[in-house]
């Protein structure tokens, strides 16, 4: 929602206790909330922010703008869970209220060292002409949850970077940290830095180099890169805005991608062995997905169910985004699979055997198999009249298509209706997750991925078969 910039800019401590009320009241309205997923309290939810291991729980937390369902002031908005299935907020938050993050606490990452957990984010800055400072910059939150912010910038602008600079990754790699940020270049193409710890020193941050993992820089800015290890294999995960559509179709406004590697060669800044770019996801909205190494050996990643951008139909609510469910990645055959952790096996209540349903509660999950040499097509959110969500699983020709150009209120048409990639001609499974207006698809236990927004009007929350014959099961789902 395009909102003048001194509303998004308020101070939050301008806010009236009455206009908050409005607002909590005005995204109570809407028919659309996730049962189990995470959502914004209010206002809009961005990307997810340091993601990790602190104190025995999982860490997540989320870019928010409280005030509405726009990209303003951002801060940080804390949640924690025990089994990455249930969140729930603490009350901490990252705000944007000193000099060095006057403009919005933007990305970054977290890692615990000691006892306490370390922040590591973007402070972004504008002077009286608007002209932005990114700087890097640290916090630390103890165990319980008061944050102190570092008084130094970590990281200042280098000179071949312009004002994009942002969302650092701190990691780990054989007992060095180390950490990216993304950039882009003084002739406007995306790039990575690459960052080592003086003497493990968290608070003091040497350049190495700029992350040679074999791109071509065809993009604008690479926003949100992640290395994490699967099997030793380094993996990167980005989102290189504006990529050249020649390198690797995507239809969404800004694609999220990744390479799988073969070794990190930390002294010369190289991903060794970078495959080829490839998309992270083929749904409408998966952006600035963000990963890290849990302690009990998991690679663990979570996805921004949305775009930077885009408008979507909550925003009237006063609130936007939403998080995906945690994934866990690992490689077989050299591809790599996302699928959601073991955990979320515990929301499966009733059970019945797959077949049309003439109304749900639009919180299920569905194992399906899609025998081999068959077209099958299924709608959900489907209203009895025609309209749905269209999944054609085909398994002759090798292709999977989403299609929802009759599924709810239309939004973002200009970027297509319809989401589609190939897979191997053969029997084929796929685990749904829908979630009032959100649906995950996992073709093969993660080897494709489809993270999607759906917006049913009311009655829509059937289930047909249109065509083929898949079997299987269908979960309610209860958080
Ligand atoms: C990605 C992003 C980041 C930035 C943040 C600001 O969605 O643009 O690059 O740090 O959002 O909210």
């Amino acid at each position: 929602m395009n909102l003048p910039q001194e509303v998004r800019y308020r101070a939050y401590t301008d806010w009236s206790t009455d206009e908050i009320a409005k607002i909590n009241d005005n995204v109570k309205q809407s028919p659309w909330h996730a049962s189990y997923h995470i959502e914004p309290k209010t206002g809009l939810l961005n990307d997810p922010n340091g993601f990790s291991f602190f104190n025995g729980k999982y860490t997540l937390f989320y870019q928010n703008w409280p005030f509405g369902a726009a990209h303003g002031l951002k801060e940080w908005v804390h949640t924690e869970s025990d089994d990455l299935v249930h969140f729930h907020e603490t009350g901490a938050e990252l705000r944007p209220d000193t000099k060095h993050d006057s403009h919005g606490a933007y990305s970054g990452s977290a890692y615990e060292i000691d006892g306490k957990l370390f922040l590591f984010y973007t402070g972004n800055v504008r002077d009286e002409n608007w002209v932005r400072d990114p700087l890097q910059i640290g916090a630390w939150m103890d165990k319980d949850y008061n944050i102190t912010k570092c008084e130094d910038v970590l990281i200042h602008q280098p000179s071949d970077v312009t004002e994009h600079f942002r969302d650092p990754q701190i990691f780990n790699y054989k007992g060095q940290f180390y950490a990216i940020v993304g950039a882009q270049s003084l002739d406007k193409s995306g790039f990575v830095k690459l960052y080592k710890a003086v003497d493990n020193n968290v608070e003091n941050w040497e350049e190495v180099g700029n992350l040679d993992f074999g791109g071509t820089g065809s993009e604008y800015m690479i926003e949100c890169p992640n290395l994490v290890f699967v099997d030793e294999k380094p993996v990167l995960l980005y989102c290189p805005q504006g990529l050249d559509k020649s390198e690797l179709n995507y239809d969404n406004i800004y694609p999220n991608t990744y390479k799988v590697c073969q070794a990190f060669d930390t002294a010369n800044a190289k991903l060794v062995g970078a495959s080829e770019i490839q998309n992270l996801d083929y749904g409408f909205e998966a952006y600035a997905t963000q990963g890290f190494n849990a302690p009990d050996g998991r690679t663990l990643i979570v996805s921004w169910i949305g775009l930077p951008d885009v408008d979507y139909p909550t925003d009237k609510y006063d609130y936007q985004g939403a998080m995906s469910l945690v994934k866990e990645l690992s490689i077989k055959d050299g591809k790599l699979y996302q699928y959601p952790v073991e955990a979320i096996t515990s929301l499966r209540a009733e059970s019945e055997n797959f077949a049309a349903k003439a109304e749900t509660n639009n919180t299920y999950e569905l194992e399906l198999q899609f025998p081999a040499n068959q077209k099958s097509e299924i709608l959900l959110f489907a209203d009895g009249k025609g309209n749905g969500l269209s999944l054609t699983v085909d398994t002759k020709d090798g292709k999977i298509i989403l299609d929802r150009s009759k599924a709810g209120v239309q939004y973002a048409t200009e970027f297509g209706t319809t989401r589609e990639c190939s897979i191997d001609p053969k029997e084929t499974s796929a685990n749904i997750f829908v979630d009032n207006s959100i649906i995950e698809i996992f073709i093969n236990k993660g080897e494709k991925v489809f993270t999607s927004r759906v917006f049913p009007e009311e009655g829509q929350n059937g289930i047909q078969i249109k065509s083929g014959e898949p079997t299987g099961t269908y979960f309610e789902l209860k958080y």
